[in-house]
C-alpha cells in the first residue's frame, strides 16, 4: 500500500478512497450547481431623531427584522451611540438575499438606556416596512420614521444603503496537462486525474477541485476547469496548493502517482510561461533512491482569471427589471360569467389568473422604478371592431398600454374581461415580439440598465407552437426572460418542450437556443400551496438567466454602487 503522508492521521488517499466509493467519479464532470442567492450589508443611518432623554440626548440603537411565518423575527442590531440624534451606524446589518421572494423587512430604531439591550424595555423612537428586493433596486432609500400608529415619528428619517458583502469574484479557469506519468495498470496504462488541494482556516486538508480523469494515457490533457479564487488559495496567492495526480480504478479506489506544491501566484505567472512540476512520488523516492528523478511532469497550459458579476451587481449597479403580463383570452377559458370559467370573478377567491399575476407581479414590482407595467391580453376579439387580436393591451389604449402597479394591472383585466369576446386560437409570438421589440432596443445599447420579464398567463394548448419555438430561440440572444404559467387542467407537455430545461430548444432552421430562458409551470401544483411558492419557483432561474445574457454579451453592471450618504 502507498502512503505519502508521515502522519497517524488517516492519509489523504484512504480519505480518498471513502470519498470516492460514496460519489460517483463518473459524474464528476458536471458543473456544481450554481446557487443565485448573495448576501446583502445593510449599513443604517439616521437623522433627526425623537429626543427621548431628559437630560441629554437619545441613544439610539437599529435592529432589522424579517418576515417569517408572519411574524417579526430580529435578524441583527447596530450598536448603541450615546446621545446623538442623527446616528451613523458602523455595523453592518447581513441578510441573505433572494430574488425570487418578496423579503418583508421592518428595520426599527429605539432608545436604550440600560446596558441589557432589552428591546422590550426601550423606548421605540420609530421604524420603516420595506422589502429587500426594494432596497437593493435603489441601492439606498431614505424614509421617514413611523410611529407604531403610523404616525411619523417627528422629522426623523432613516436612511438605508445594500451593498454585496464584499467577496472575490475573481474566477480562474485552469487547465492542466501532464507527460511521461507513470504506468499503474497491468492492462493498459493509466486513467490519470487530479486532485489540488489546500489548508483550510481550521488547519485541516480541504480538496478544492478534482478533474475527471482521461482514460489510457500517460499524457493526458484535462478539460480546462473554473474555481473562484476565494476557494482555491483562500485569497492567498503564496498558500501552498497540494496537487496529487492519481490512477482511476473503476474499483473505485486509486493509486497516487505523485505530488507537487504550487501557489496561484505560480498559476498567474502561467499565464505568460507555460509552468511545469515534476510530480513526485516519495514512496518510490525511497525505495528507488538517486536514480528516480519524477513520476512524470505535470505542466499547467493556461490560467486565464476573470470578474464574475452577481445578479446583484446588476441590480445594485442600477439595472431595472421590466416586467409584462400576458393573458389568455382564448375561448377555451370558459365564459366569464359561468363559475366554472377559469376567468370567474370569484368575489370570495381570487381566480388562477388574478393569484398568479400577484404572487409574481409582488416580486417584480420592487425592481421597476416607474411601477409601470405593460398589460397584454391574447386570443380575444375586441372593440371596437371585433377582429380576433392577439396582442391587444389590457386598458385598450394601445398608444400606452401601462398599467399603475399591479393593482393597476388586476384592474385593466377585471374591466377589460366583460368588453372582449374569449376566442382564439392561441397564439404566443405576437407578445413574445412584443417584448422583444423593446428588449432588442436594449441590446443595441450594450448597456445592463433594463432586462425584461415577459408573464404569459394561460390555459392551454399552445396553436403556434412552431413560430413560438423560432420566437424563443431569437429572444434568447436578447436581455429577457419568458415565464409561462399554466392554468386550469389542460395537459401542458409541449410547454415542458418550451422550457428547455431537458433539451435545448431549437428553431427551425436547427439554430439553438443561446441559453434557457424560459420557464414554465403549471398553476395546479401550487393550487394549494402559499402563493408565494409559485413566484419562488418561476423566479428562481431569472437571476442566472440575466447573468449569462450580461455574461455572453461582456456586459458589465452600469456603475458601482453608490457609497453611503455623508453626513
Ligand atoms: C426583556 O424584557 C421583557 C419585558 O420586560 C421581558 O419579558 C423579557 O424576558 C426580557 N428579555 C430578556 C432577554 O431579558
Ligand atoms: C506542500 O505544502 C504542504 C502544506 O503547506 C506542506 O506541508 C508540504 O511540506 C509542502 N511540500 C513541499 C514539497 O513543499
Ligand atoms: C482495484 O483494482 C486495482 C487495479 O485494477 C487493484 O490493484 C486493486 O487491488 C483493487 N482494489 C480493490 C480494493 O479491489
Ligand atoms: C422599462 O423600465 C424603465 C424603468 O422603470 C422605464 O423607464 C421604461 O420605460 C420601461 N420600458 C418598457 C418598454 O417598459
Amino acid at each position: 500500500q502507498v502512503k505519502h503522508n508521515a502522519t497517524n492521521k488517516p492519509s489523504l488517499k484512504v480519505l480518498n478512497q471513502k470519498y470516492m466509493a460514496a460519489t460517483k467519479l463518473d459524474t464528476m464532470n458536471q458543473p456544481p450547481p450554481t446557487s443565485c442567492h448573495s448576501k446583502v450589508e445593510l449599513r443604517i443611518s439616521c437623522k433627526d431623531l425623537l429626543d427621548k432623554d431628559i437630560l441629554s440626548k437619545s441613544d439610539p440603537i437599529c435592529a432589522v427584522f424579517w418576515c417569517r411565518d408572519g411574524r417579526w423575527v430580529e435578524q441583527g442590531r447596530t450598536e448603541m451611540i450615546m446621545n446623538n440624534l442623527n446616528p451613523q451606524f458602523a455595523k453592518t446589518i447581513l441578510l441573505d438575499y433572494y430574488f425570487e421572494e418578496v423579503q418583508k423587512l421592518k428595520i426599527s430604531v429605539f432608545d436604550i438606556d440600560d446596558a441589557s439591550q432589552n428591546l422590550s424595555q426601550a423606548d421605540f423612537l420609530g421604524e420603516v416596512e420595506t422589502t429587500l428586493g426594494h432596497i437593493v433596486s435603489h441601492g439606498s432609500i431614505t424614509e421617514n420614521l413611523k410611529l407604531v400608529d403610523k404616525r411619523p415619528a417627528g422629522k426623523g428619517t432613516i436612511t438605508v444603503t445594500a451593498e454585496e458583502q464584499s467577496g472575490s469574484k475573481e474566477v480562474a479557469t485552469v487547465s492542466f496537462s501532464a507527460n511521461k506519468l507513470d504506468k499503474k495498470d497491468w492492462f493498459g496504462k493509466s486513467d490519470p486525474y487530479l486532485e489540488l488541494h489546500r489548508v483550510g482556516p481550521d488547519g485541516r486538508m480541504l480538496m478544492i477541485h478534482r478533474t475527471e480523469y482521461v482514460k489510457n494515457t500517460l499524457d493526458p490533457k484535462w478539460k480546462p476547469f473554473k474555481i473562484s479564487v476565494q476557494a482555491l488559495c483562500g485569497g492567498d496567492y503564496d498558500a501552498q496548493i497540494i496537487i496529487h495526480c492519481y490512477d482511476w480504478n473503476s474499483n473505485g479506489s486509486c493509486d497516487l502517482i505523485g505530488t507537487f506544491n504550487a501557489t496561484f501566484r505560480n498559476f498567474l505567472e502561467a499565464s505568460t510561461t507555460k509552468a511545469t512540476w515534476d510530480c513526485m512520488n516519495q514512496e518510490k523516492k525511497k525505495k528507488k533512491g538517486n536514480k528516480y528523478k519524477n513520476s512524470g511532469v505535470i505542466c499547467l497550459d493556461s490560467c486565464k482569471v476573470e470578474t464574475e458579476y452577481s445578479f446583484l451587481d446588476f441590480i445594485l449597479g442600477g439595472c431595472q427589471i421590466n416586467f409584462t403580463v400576458a393573458i389568455d383570452f382564448t375561448g377555451s377559458n370558459g365564459d366569464p360569467r359561468n363559475p366554472q370559467s377559469l376567468h370567474f370573478m370569484n368575489p370570495s377567491q381570487p381566480n388562477q389568473y388574478l393569484q398568479a399575476l400577484r404572487s409574481v407581479g409582488a416580486v417584480c414590482q420592487d425592481y421597476d422604478s416607474d411601477k409601470l407595467f405593460p398589460g397584454l391580453g391574447f386570443g380575444a376579439k375586441v372593440p371596437p371592431s371585433y377582429q380576433v387580436s392577439h396582442e391587444f393591451p389590457l386598458n385598450f389604449n394601445f398608444q400606452n398600454p401601462f398599467c399603475a402597479g399591479i393593482q393597476g394591472l388586476e384592474q385593466a383585466y377585471q374591466m377589460c374581461l366583460p368588453q372582449v369576446q374569449l376566442y382564439g386560437p392561441t397564439n404566443f409570438t405576437p407578445v413574445i415580439n412584443h417584448v422583444m421589440r423593446f428588449a432588442d432596443q436594449e441590446s443595441k445599447q450594450s448597456t445592463a440598465s433594463n432586462y425584461y420579464i415577459l408573464l404569459i398567463l394561460t390555459d392551454g394548448v399552445i396553436s403556434d407552437f412552431v413560430q413560438t419555438k423560432d420566437a424563443i430561440v431569437a429572444a434568447s440572444h436578447l436581455p429577457m426572460s419568458i415565464i409561462i404559467v399554466g392554468v386550469g387542467g389542460a395537459d401542458f407537455s409541449e410547454m415542458n418542450a418550451l422550457d428547455g430545461d431537458e433539451v435545448r430548444l431549437c428553431d427551425r432552421s436547427g439554430r439553438q437556443c443561446a441559453r434557457d430562458i424560459v420557464q414554465f409551470v403549471p398553476f395546479r401544483e401550487f393550487q394549494n400551496a402559499n402563493p408565494e411558492q409559485l413566484a419562488k419557483h418561476v423566479l428562481a432561474e431569472v437571476p442566472t438567466q440575466a447573468i449569462s445574457y450580461f455574461k455572453t454579451r461582456g456586459i458589465p453592471p452600469l456603475q458601482k454602487p453608490t457609497p453611503p450618504p455623508q453626513f
